[in-house]
């Protein structure tokens, strides 16, 4: 392989790095059975078919920890770098394992070097990812110094782990810290109660908002957000209270116990439809009935007076969610209407109040 090892040329410059669609697969197919076929660098040692690697490609996304990106030169597709999940169990989630494969007509020429730092730069990125791992079938001096001069650590050679082509192969890995510094990871406090402490969600909340959001009971009266899974709910927190942060500064919080137990959100959202930001809130079934609703909810409106400035509230509320009308009425809102939110088929009851609340006792 070294001395096939070309300058600087113009393959290069014709280069665009991009996502991949369904039309790159069977090239992908052919510059991956290459290896397999004729090479050490994967240990798969049977060729597939366009059908066999569908759901090898299905698995990656344009968003979250699993991407793909091929590198196009004319509208074809010469190489592709990928990050998929490292190991299955739900701990490993911020770990993803890398590769890159081209064309080997295009081998030594920088592209590589460009697909691979692409990636790298999504997943510093991507806020659900912490570390990139890569395993190097050895030798491979162009994968050990693609990685290295990428800023991958090598961690560790496992002897002799993979046979293929009658002999032994150690494989080497590597290790590549793409954390980024986003401070909707760090689960910052908003405020506290007597018994409560309310935090901006980070997405280490998937598991606590996938029990929320399918609570029996948030069910029955705040609706089915159709979050089955982790990824459906770390979805729902980028689009929804972490996007919210990042517009508004403020949205729906994670609303804990002073021992540190989730139990529900509570918040603040701005939503088109309403003149007025407005008071949500949604707790664990076994968390209900005990006051913990309405000593967040009054943290919120006290939040929206004393650091917010808003001088009014609104809270929406179905008319057959009797335990939460109770709620609006002890923190002294109003009905005022009902109102039809676009895209939903039945109409919820409008309540607001004027900020600050007058004081309550006890
Ligand atoms: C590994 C691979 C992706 C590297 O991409 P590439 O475009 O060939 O590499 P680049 O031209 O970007 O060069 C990356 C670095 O490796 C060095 N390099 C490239 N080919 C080399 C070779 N054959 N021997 C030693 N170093 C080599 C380059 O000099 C460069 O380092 P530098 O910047 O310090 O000079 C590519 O060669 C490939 O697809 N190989 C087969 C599949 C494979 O091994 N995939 C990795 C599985 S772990």
């Amino acid at each position: 392989m070294p001395n096939e090892r070309q300058g600087p040329n113009q393959v290069l410059a014709a280069v665009r790095i991009r996502p991949a669609v369904a039309d790159d697969l069977a090239r992908l197919v052919d510059v991956y059975n290459h290896y397999v076929a004729d090479t050490h660098v994967t240990f798969d040692t049977r060729t597939f078919s366009v059908a066999e690697r569908r759901a090898w490609f299905e698995a990656f996304a344009d968003q979250g920890a699993h991407r793909l990106l091929v590198a196009d030169k004319d509208g074809q597709c010469i190489g592709y770098a990928s990050s998929h999940a490292f190991r299955a169990k739900p701990a490993y989630a911020s770990s993803v394992e890398t590769t890159v494969y081209l064309d080997p007509k295009v081998v030594g020429q920088g592209v590589g070097s460009t697909l691979y730092e692409a990636l790298l730069q999504i997943l510093k990125s991507e806020p659900s990812v912490h570390r990139a791992l890569a395993g190097v079938a050895l030798p491979n001096p162009a994968s050990a110094r693609l990685h290295e001069r990428l800023g991958f650590q090598p961690v560790g050679t496992f002897r002799e782990v993979g046979f293929k082509f009658g002999r032994y192969h150690d494989v080497r890995w590597y290790q590549r810290d793409v954390s980024s510094p986003n401070p909707s990871m760090s689960g910052a406090k908003v405020y506290d109660t007597e018994r409560l402490v309310v935090r901006e969600f980070c997405l280490e909340d998937g598991e606590f908002l996938l029990r929320l959001l399918n609570d029996p009971g948030f069910r029955a009266n705040l609706g089915d957000k159709g979050v089955r899974t982790l990824d459906d709910a770390h979805d729902y927190l980028r689009k929804g209270p972490l996007a919210s942060y990042r517009e508004f500064e403020f949205g729906l919080w994670r609303v804990e116990l002073r021992d540190g137990t989730l139990i529900g959100m509570c918040g603040v959202l701005k939503r088109p439809a309403l003149q007025h930001p407005d008071v949500g809130y949604a707790f664990l079934s076994e968390y209900c009935g005990q006051g913990y609703a309405i000593e967040a909810a009054r943290g919120s409106l006290e939040f929206a007076t004393s650091k917010l400035n808003l001088g009014r509230i609104a809270a929406i509320v179905s008319p057959d969610n009797k335990r939460s009308i109770h709620l609006l009425q002890k923190l002294g809102m109003s009905h005022e209407t009902m109102v039809r939110l676009p895209g939903e088929d039945s109409s919820v009851m409008l309540w607001e109040t004027a900020l600050p609340l007058p004081r309550h006792e006890g």
